[in-house]
């Protein structure tokens, strides 16, 4: 249970400081805040893997949503930009409910590390989190056994070197095209989402816009997740089912044709993207005519010049596309239409930077500076209905660096879900192009590791040996959370993969909660990329290790809120 602060009953205001004084020895302080972190990782083990539970999550405006996606989870909690304010509803700690009352920095501390991998990896949340958990968990044992807390963060330090070299020599150099390895990562990601029996559909769709999307990426180049996924827009609609998820090859942008009298689709479309307006600032139309009273006739002249100038610049460079990130205005739509012209109008920034990736149209400033050259190109634009909404589908387009991802599915909430599906595959797909290796799934290659730290240990003479044992054990926790969330027995499952690893070519063994077998993980295709599995275990230690060392929390709020948050000790033993 995590202890709100009013468990502190003991307050002896410092003279005129505003500083108390609470009575809580550091080992304590250390323990809470062990504590804290640990059940982050226990909230979410119930939904790792395939096998796991999903979550409601509900919020204050009395919106659901049923996920198992970690980086879901953690922003429910709404940690990122304020004050940790808890998970009520969802808290299925063993340790103890998280309660909603709690403004924990340490919680935050652990969201903040979920957001940042998030950003990094877009997939192994909840691994991290279980992580570090099972590290928190095992060194509140060793202190509990006198050991200080440095020994325990430099003993992990030492193990995560140690199993660095491990991994590494546990993974296996791939072909960055062998389509088999690329189906198999993107199938492991998926499975522990919610896509029901779309998921080889999802895959598919995953591997086509990756091919896209990182056709120009070298291999071995670390790529930014970030850049992928603004790569990829997507765009749900409920109706219809998942299987109805579709890849389009170009954009979809969710707006209608601006004038009824525009073609509704246009074949070969060679597409004008414009900032500027298509339409006379009024404001200023207006004060000129003020100024200069009996020349209306001469101002409404020169405007229909101008729009006469933009019209023949189009028909000039042979548009028969524009769309454009300000207005069209009415006149101007009418003169498109006559043209054959089909516009769309207030195009979203990030669609217009979108639209020009996917077609290889240049964003144009100025339509007085257009050239043919500038066009951007796509077999088809064309104005369609989906669900009850009207939006404009460029597709076609020839080596797209940007794609839409239209999703179906029956209701909003499987939306999500098969978004999360999407970008934890194209990112580990991405992730396999940037290192080239694979390592074992399903707790294989963290069995491993765990082996050869064991070993590794009783080299190292100091008490250290203890907390790398430690680390050990707590890379466990991942297999024997895939197991409990299966319905297996953990410790069976742990103890049956200790002894199968250490049988000659046991490296690769795993357990397959489907088929609910212990499994060579690289022939039933439960792989993962090498640099997630790393980057996870990394900042799972390095979280454990800054929670370890951290005692007392001293709160720079005002005082009526830094007495509501948890053991806010500004002086400890
Ligand atoms: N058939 C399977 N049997 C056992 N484990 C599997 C299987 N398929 C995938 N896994 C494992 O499931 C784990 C991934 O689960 P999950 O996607 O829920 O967690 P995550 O990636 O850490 O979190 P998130 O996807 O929310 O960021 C990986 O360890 C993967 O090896
Ligand atoms: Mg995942």
């Amino acid at each position: 249970m995590i202890e709100p602060a009013s468990h502190n009953k003991t307050r002896m205001p410092w003279k005129g400081s505003g500083l108390s004084l609470k009575k809580r020895s550091t080992k304590e302080l250390q323990k809470l805040n062990i504590e804290a972190g640990a059940a982050m990782g226990e909230l979410v083990r119930s939904s790792f893997g395939p096998c796991g539970m999903r979550k409601m999550i509900s919020d204050d405006k009395g919106q659901t949503r049923l996920t198992g996606d970690g980086e879901a989870i953690v922003r429910a909690l709404e940690v990122r930009g304020g004050w940790y304010r808890g998970a009520s509803g969802y808290g299925d700690s063993e340790r103890g409910q998280i309660e909603p009352t709690i403004k924990n920095p340490i919680c935050k501390i652990m969201a903040q590390a979920a957001a940042a991998l998030d950003v990094e990896l877009g997939d192994g949340i909840k691994s991290m989190l279980i992580l570090a958990g099972a590290l928190l968990t095992n060194a509140e044992h060793l202190l509990d056994d006198g050991l200080a807390s440095d020994l325990i963060v430099s003993g992990y330090k030492k193990a995560y070197d140690k199993a660095v070299q491990i991994i590494t020599g546990a993974s296996l150099v791939i072909a960055h095209q062998d389509a088999n390895v690329l189906r198999n990562l993107a199938m492991t990601s998926i499975r522990s989402k919610d896509v029901g029996s779309a998921g080889e559909h999802i895959r598919d769709i995953s591997m086509a816009a990756s091919d896209m999307i990182l056709d120009d990426h070298p291999c071995g180049r670390d790529i930014n997740m970030n850049e992928v996924l603004e790569n990829v827009k997507f765009v749900k609609r409920s109706g219809k089912s998942i299987a109805d998820t579709e890849l389009i090859k170009g954009l979809v942008v969710e707006k209608a044709i601006v004038n009824s009298g525009m073609p509704r689709r246009v074949d070969n479309a060679r597409i004008l993207v414009l900032e500027s307006p298509l339409e006379l600032d009024r404001k200023e139309f207006h004060a000129r005519i003020e100024g200069r009273q009996g020349s209306l006739k001469a101002f409404l002249d020169q405007e229909d010049r101008l729009r006469d100038a933009w019209i023949r610049k189009v028909v000039e460079c042979a548009a028969n596309v524009v769309l454009c990130q300000r207005g069209i205005d009415v006149k101007t739509q009418i003169n498109l239409a006559k043209n054959g012209v089909l516009g769309v109008h207030w195009v979203s920034r990030q669609d217009v930077e979108r639209i020009a990736k996917a077609t290889g149209a240049k964003v144009m400033i100025n339509i007085s500076d257009v050239g043919s050259e500038d066009l951007g190109a796509a077999q088809l634009v064309e104005e369609r209905m989906v669900g009850k909404d009207k939006m404009v589908f460029m597709e076609g387009c020839e080596q797209p660096k940007c794609v839409s991802i239209l999703i179906r599915a029956g209701l909003d909430k499987e939306a999500d879900e098969t978004e999360s599906a999407l970008t934890d595959a194209i990112c580990s797909l991405a992730s396999v192009r940037s290192c080239d290796r694979i390592v074992g799934g399903a707790g294989a290659v963290e069995m491993e590791v765990a082996k050869k730290l064991r070993s590794y240990s009783v080299k190292v003479s100091s008490k250290e040996q203890l907390a790398i044992g430690a680390f050990a054990d707590s890379l466990e926790a991942i297999p024997e959370s895939l197991a409990r969330n299966a319905g297996l027995d953990a410790t069976d499952v742990k103890l049956g993969l200790r002894s199968a690893h250490e049988k000659e070519e046991g490296s690769w063994l795993g357990v397959n909660v489907l088929s609910r077998k212990i499994e060579n993980t690289l022939t039933c295709g439960i792989i993962e990329p090498y640099g997630v599995k790393k980057r996870v275990l990394r900042t799972a230690v390095e979280v454990a290790s800054t929670i370890v060392r951290t005692a007392n929390i001293i709160s720079l709020r005002p005082n009526r809120e830094a007495a509501s948050s948890p053991h806010t000790a500004d002086g400890g033993a």
